[in-house]
Protein backbone atom coordinates (compact mmCIF):
# COMPACT_ATOMS: atom_id res chain seq x y z
CA UNK A 1 0.00 0.00 0.00
CA UNK A 2 1.49 3.39 -0.77
CA UNK A 3 2.47 5.81 1.71
CA UNK A 4 -0.36 8.59 2.92
CA UNK A 5 0.28 12.12 1.29
CA UNK A 6 1.35 14.29 3.95
CA UNK A 7 1.17 18.21 4.79
CA UNK A 8 4.18 20.06 3.44
CA UNK A 9 6.84 20.49 6.17
CA UNK A 10 8.49 23.64 4.91
CA UNK A 11 11.70 21.19 4.24
CA UNK A 12 13.72 20.12 1.54
CA UNK A 13 15.15 16.77 0.81
CA UNK A 14 18.23 16.41 -2.07
CA UNK A 15 18.40 13.10 -3.28
CA UNK A 16 21.38 12.24 -5.23
CA UNK A 17 20.55 9.67 -8.40
CA UNK A 18 16.93 10.20 -8.03
CA UNK A 19 15.99 9.53 -11.61
CA UNK A 20 15.18 5.63 -10.99
CA UNK A 21 15.21 2.70 -8.84
CA UNK A 22 16.13 3.62 -5.13
CA UNK A 23 16.50 7.15 -5.54
CA UNK A 24 13.53 7.53 -7.32
CA UNK A 25 11.39 5.60 -4.80
CA UNK A 26 13.39 7.64 -2.02
CA UNK A 27 12.50 11.12 -3.50
CA UNK A 28 8.98 10.39 -4.23
CA UNK A 29 8.58 8.86 -0.20
CA UNK A 30 10.03 11.82 1.11
CA UNK A 31 7.35 13.98 -0.86
CA UNK A 32 4.79 12.02 0.33
CA UNK A 33 6.34 12.22 3.92
CA UNK A 34 6.05 16.21 3.01
CA UNK A 35 9.25 17.53 1.85
CA UNK A 36 10.30 19.52 -1.02
CA UNK A 37 12.50 17.69 -3.52
CA UNK A 38 15.79 18.33 -5.26
CA UNK A 39 16.79 15.74 -7.39
CA UNK A 40 20.80 15.75 -8.78
CA UNK A 41 20.96 13.61 -11.73
CA UNK A 42 23.61 13.11 -14.96
CA UNK A 43 21.87 14.86 -18.58
CA UNK A 44 21.58 11.38 -19.89
CA UNK A 45 18.72 10.78 -16.77
CA UNK A 46 16.88 14.06 -18.33
CA UNK A 47 13.42 12.17 -19.15
CA UNK A 48 13.18 9.82 -16.72
CA UNK A 49 13.92 12.79 -14.11
CA UNK A 50 10.91 14.86 -15.30
CA UNK A 51 9.05 12.01 -15.19
CA UNK A 52 9.92 11.56 -11.27
CA UNK A 53 9.27 15.20 -10.72
CA UNK A 54 6.21 14.99 -12.33
CA UNK A 55 5.08 12.37 -9.95
CA UNK A 56 6.46 14.40 -6.86
CA UNK A 57 4.53 17.60 -8.02
CA UNK A 58 1.13 15.35 -8.36
CA UNK A 59 1.54 15.35 -4.49
CA UNK A 60 1.27 19.18 -4.08
CA UNK A 61 4.96 19.10 -3.37
CA UNK A 62 8.08 21.68 -4.88
CA UNK A 63 10.31 19.56 -7.24
CA UNK A 64 13.25 20.67 -9.35
CA UNK A 65 16.32 18.68 -11.25
CA UNK A 66 19.59 19.64 -10.89
CA UNK A 67 22.33 18.47 -13.05
CA UNK A 68 25.80 16.87 -11.58
CA UNK A 69 28.09 14.62 -12.04
CA UNK A 70 28.46 13.14 -8.47
CA UNK A 71 32.17 12.19 -9.21
CA UNK A 72 32.85 16.26 -9.83
CA UNK A 73 33.00 17.56 -6.50
CA UNK A 74 32.18 21.31 -7.92
CA UNK A 75 29.14 19.89 -9.49
CA UNK A 76 27.96 19.06 -6.22
CA UNK A 77 28.85 21.57 -4.25
CA UNK A 78 26.94 23.93 -7.13
CA UNK A 79 23.92 21.35 -7.24
CA UNK A 80 23.41 22.18 -3.31
CA UNK A 81 24.07 26.00 -4.11
CA UNK A 82 21.08 25.44 -6.51
CA UNK A 83 19.14 23.63 -4.54
CA UNK A 84 19.24 26.17 -1.49
CA UNK A 85 18.83 29.35 -3.98
CA UNK A 86 15.50 27.82 -6.04
CA UNK A 87 14.15 26.42 -2.68
CA UNK A 88 15.20 28.51 0.23
CA UNK A 89 17.65 27.68 3.51
CA UNK A 90 15.02 24.63 4.29
CA UNK A 91 17.73 22.03 3.39
CA UNK A 92 17.02 19.10 6.38
CA UNK A 93 17.49 15.65 4.38
CA UNK A 94 20.37 15.04 2.17
CA UNK A 95 20.83 11.43 0.11
CA UNK A 96 24.11 10.55 -1.53
CA UNK A 97 22.10 7.93 -3.08
CA UNK A 98 23.79 7.66 -6.76
CA UNK A 99 26.06 4.95 -7.10
CA UNK A 100 27.59 2.06 -9.42
CA UNK A 101 28.35 -1.81 -9.40
CA UNK A 102 30.83 -2.47 -11.83
CA UNK A 103 31.03 -6.40 -12.06
CA UNK A 104 34.83 -8.05 -12.69
CA UNK A 105 37.18 -10.32 -11.79
CA UNK A 106 39.48 -8.23 -9.58
CA UNK A 107 42.53 -9.32 -12.18
CA UNK A 108 40.75 -8.09 -15.09
CA UNK A 109 40.32 -4.57 -13.19
CA UNK A 110 41.89 -1.92 -14.82
CA UNK A 111 42.79 1.15 -12.93
CA UNK A 112 39.97 3.54 -14.69
CA UNK A 113 37.86 0.87 -13.90
CA UNK A 114 38.50 0.60 -10.57
CA UNK A 115 38.89 5.07 -10.21
CA UNK A 116 35.71 5.00 -11.55
CA UNK A 117 33.94 2.98 -9.06
CA UNK A 118 35.84 4.80 -6.07
CA UNK A 119 34.70 8.68 -7.45
CA UNK A 120 31.09 7.57 -8.06
CA UNK A 121 30.45 5.46 -5.15
CA UNK A 122 32.81 6.70 -2.30
CA UNK A 123 33.94 10.69 -3.66
CA UNK A 124 30.79 11.25 -4.56
CA UNK A 125 29.01 10.16 -1.58
CA UNK A 126 31.92 12.19 0.66
CA UNK A 127 31.29 15.69 -0.93
CA UNK A 128 27.53 15.32 -0.85
CA UNK A 129 27.82 14.65 3.07
CA UNK A 130 29.97 17.52 3.42
CA UNK A 131 28.46 20.04 1.23
CA UNK A 132 25.18 19.01 2.25
CA UNK A 133 26.59 19.41 6.08
CA UNK A 134 28.13 22.82 6.01
CA UNK A 135 24.63 24.09 4.61
CA UNK A 136 22.94 22.50 7.60
CA UNK A 137 25.35 24.06 9.82
CA UNK A 138 25.19 27.19 8.19
CA UNK A 139 21.25 26.57 8.49
CA UNK A 140 21.36 26.21 12.14
CA UNK A 141 18.75 23.81 12.69
CA UNK A 142 20.04 20.18 12.54
CA UNK A 143 19.83 17.74 9.63
CA UNK A 144 19.82 13.82 8.44
CA UNK A 145 21.78 13.00 5.85
CA UNK A 146 22.08 9.61 4.81
CA UNK A 147 24.07 7.51 2.30
CA UNK A 148 24.10 4.33 0.06
CA UNK A 149 25.21 1.40 1.38
CA UNK A 150 24.49 -1.86 0.82
CA UNK A 151 24.81 -5.47 2.20
CA UNK A 152 28.41 -5.33 0.64
CA UNK A 153 28.95 -2.87 3.07
CA UNK A 154 29.63 -5.82 5.38
CA UNK A 155 30.37 -8.68 3.28
CA UNK A 156 32.04 -8.58 -0.31
CA UNK A 157 31.06 -11.18 -3.40
CA UNK A 158 33.55 -12.35 -5.86
CA UNK A 159 33.85 -10.25 -9.03
CA UNK A 160 32.40 -7.05 -7.00
CA UNK A 161 36.03 -6.74 -5.34
CA UNK A 162 35.87 -2.71 -6.00
CA UNK A 163 32.42 -2.00 -5.34
CA UNK A 164 33.03 -3.75 -2.21
CA UNK A 165 35.42 -1.89 -1.01
CA UNK A 166 33.76 1.25 -1.90
CA UNK A 167 30.19 0.35 0.27
CA UNK A 168 32.79 -0.91 3.14
CA UNK A 169 33.89 2.32 3.27
CA UNK A 170 31.11 4.03 2.96
CA UNK A 171 30.17 2.04 6.24
CA UNK A 172 33.27 3.65 7.61
CA UNK A 173 32.43 7.36 6.32
CA UNK A 174 29.24 6.98 8.27
CA UNK A 175 30.75 6.61 11.34
CA UNK A 176 32.99 9.56 11.26
CA UNK A 177 30.90 11.83 10.02
CA UNK A 178 27.88 11.22 12.92
CA UNK A 179 30.52 11.52 14.95
CA UNK A 180 31.52 14.84 14.14
CA UNK A 181 28.46 16.52 13.54
CA UNK A 182 26.16 15.06 16.20
CA UNK A 183 27.12 18.80 17.76
CA UNK A 184 25.19 20.17 14.86
CA UNK A 185 22.02 18.07 15.60
CA UNK A 186 23.39 16.11 12.09
CA UNK A 187 22.60 12.83 12.35
CA UNK A 188 24.41 10.44 9.74
CA UNK A 189 23.36 6.78 8.30
CA UNK A 190 23.51 4.86 5.85
CA UNK A 191 20.98 2.11 3.90
CA UNK A 192 22.22 -1.27 3.02
CA UNK A 193 19.93 -2.55 0.29
CA UNK A 194 20.38 -6.34 -0.49
CA UNK A 195 18.59 -7.14 -3.97
CA UNK A 196 16.44 -4.71 -5.12
CA UNK A 197 14.44 -4.73 -8.35
CA UNK A 198 16.64 -2.06 -10.20
CA UNK A 199 18.11 -1.40 -13.54
CA UNK A 200 21.55 -1.64 -11.49
CA UNK A 201 20.72 -5.61 -10.44
CA UNK A 202 20.02 -6.26 -14.22
CA UNK A 203 23.10 -5.24 -15.34
CA UNK A 204 24.75 -7.58 -12.51
CA UNK A 205 22.38 -10.23 -13.81
CA UNK A 206 23.80 -9.47 -17.21
CA UNK A 207 27.70 -9.12 -15.85
CA UNK A 208 27.58 -12.28 -13.71
CA UNK A 209 26.21 -14.24 -17.00
CA UNK A 210 29.50 -13.44 -18.93
CA UNK A 211 31.42 -14.20 -16.37
CA UNK A 212 30.07 -17.57 -14.73
CA UNK A 213 28.77 -18.98 -18.32
CA UNK A 214 24.85 -18.98 -17.55
CA UNK A 215 21.30 -17.46 -18.92
CA UNK A 216 19.92 -14.02 -18.40
CA UNK A 217 18.15 -13.86 -15.23
CA UNK A 218 19.87 -16.69 -13.90
CA UNK A 219 22.64 -14.99 -11.51
CA UNK A 220 19.82 -13.18 -9.99
CA UNK A 221 17.23 -15.53 -9.97
CA UNK A 222 19.59 -18.10 -8.22
CA UNK A 223 20.70 -15.28 -5.58
CA UNK A 224 17.04 -14.77 -4.44
CA UNK A 225 16.23 -18.10 -4.21
CA UNK A 226 18.96 -19.05 -2.01
CA UNK A 227 20.08 -15.51 -0.09
CA UNK A 228 16.54 -13.71 0.24
CA UNK A 229 15.27 -15.18 3.35
CA UNK A 230 11.72 -13.78 2.70
CA UNK A 231 11.43 -14.98 -0.59
CA UNK A 232 10.80 -12.11 -2.94
CA UNK A 233 12.70 -9.50 -4.36
CA UNK A 234 13.45 -6.41 -2.78
CA UNK A 235 11.24 -2.98 -3.97
CA UNK A 236 13.19 -0.12 -4.40
CA UNK A 237 10.02 0.94 -1.95
CA UNK A 238 11.28 -0.87 0.61
CA UNK A 239 14.51 0.71 1.15
CA UNK A 240 12.39 4.27 1.10
CA UNK A 241 10.29 2.94 4.10
CA UNK A 242 13.50 2.73 5.84
CA UNK A 243 14.70 6.36 4.89
CA UNK A 244 11.70 7.56 5.81
CA UNK A 245 11.85 6.01 9.10
CA UNK A 246 15.50 7.21 9.98
CA UNK A 247 14.44 10.91 8.96
CA UNK A 248 11.30 10.90 10.73
CA UNK A 249 11.12 12.17 14.69
CA UNK A 250 10.71 8.27 15.33
CA UNK A 251 14.50 8.08 13.93
CA UNK A 252 16.34 10.58 15.89
CA UNK A 253 18.49 8.46 18.69
CA UNK A 254 20.27 6.48 15.61
CA UNK A 255 23.42 7.74 14.37
CA UNK A 256 26.26 6.29 12.65
CA UNK A 257 24.69 3.00 11.40
CA UNK A 258 24.54 1.43 8.07
CA UNK A 259 21.33 -0.27 8.77
CA UNK A 260 20.60 -3.72 6.25
CA UNK A 261 17.65 -3.46 4.91
CA UNK A 262 17.63 -6.88 2.71
CA UNK A 263 14.72 -9.68 3.91
CA UNK A 264 17.41 -11.58 4.84
CA UNK A 265 20.23 -11.79 2.38
CA UNK A 266 22.86 -10.92 4.34
CA UNK A 267 22.56 -13.45 6.98
N1 LIG B 1 19.94 -2.33 -6.63
C1 LIG B 1 20.43 -2.98 -5.59
O1 LIG B 1 20.20 -4.18 -5.41
C2 LIG B 1 21.29 -2.26 -4.57
C3 LIG B 1 21.70 -2.98 -3.44
C4 LIG B 1 22.50 -2.34 -2.49
C5 LIG B 1 22.86 -1.01 -2.65
N2 LIG B 1 22.43 -0.33 -3.76
C6 LIG B 1 22.88 1.06 -3.90
O2 LIG B 1 21.76 1.94 -4.00
C7 LIG B 1 22.07 3.04 -4.85
C8 LIG B 1 21.03 3.14 -5.97
O3 LIG B 1 20.98 1.91 -6.67
P1 LIG B 1 19.93 1.60 -7.84
O4 LIG B 1 19.80 0.13 -7.91
O5 LIG B 1 18.73 2.45 -7.68
O6 LIG B 1 20.81 2.09 -9.11
P2 LIG B 1 20.34 2.48 -10.58
O7 LIG B 1 21.53 2.22 -11.46
O8 LIG B 1 19.06 1.84 -10.94
O9 LIG B 1 20.13 4.07 -10.48
C9 LIG B 1 21.21 4.91 -10.22
C10 LIG B 1 20.85 6.36 -10.54
O10 LIG B 1 22.04 7.14 -10.33
C11 LIG B 1 22.24 8.00 -11.44
N3 LIG B 1 23.68 8.24 -11.62
C12 LIG B 1 24.58 7.40 -12.21
N4 LIG B 1 25.78 7.96 -12.24
C13 LIG B 1 25.66 9.18 -11.67
C14 LIG B 1 26.57 10.24 -11.42
N5 LIG B 1 27.85 10.14 -11.78
N6 LIG B 1 26.10 11.37 -10.83
C15 LIG B 1 24.80 11.49 -10.48
N7 LIG B 1 23.89 10.51 -10.68
C16 LIG B 1 24.32 9.37 -11.26
C17 LIG B 1 21.64 7.26 -12.63
O11 LIG B 1 21.28 8.15 -13.69
C18 LIG B 1 20.43 6.56 -11.99
O12 LIG B 1 19.27 7.36 -12.07
C19 LIG B 1 23.50 2.79 -5.37
O13 LIG B 1 24.43 3.52 -4.60
C20 LIG B 1 23.68 1.29 -5.15
O14 LIG B 1 25.05 0.93 -4.99
C21 LIG B 1 21.66 -0.92 -4.72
Amino acid sequence: MAAPIKAALGRTAFVTGGAQGIGRAIATRLARDGYDISIAEIPQAKDRLANTIKEIESYGRKAIGVFADVREAKQVYAAVEETVDRLGPTLFVSVANAGVTQVKPLLECTPEFIENEVRLNLLGLMNTHIAAAKQMVKQGFGGRILGAGSIASYRTAENLGPYGATKFAVRGFTEAAAKEWAQYDIRVNAYGPGIVDTPMWDHIDRELAKIEGISIGEAKALRIKRDVKLGRIQQPEDVAKLVSFLVSDEGEYITGQTIKTCGGASL
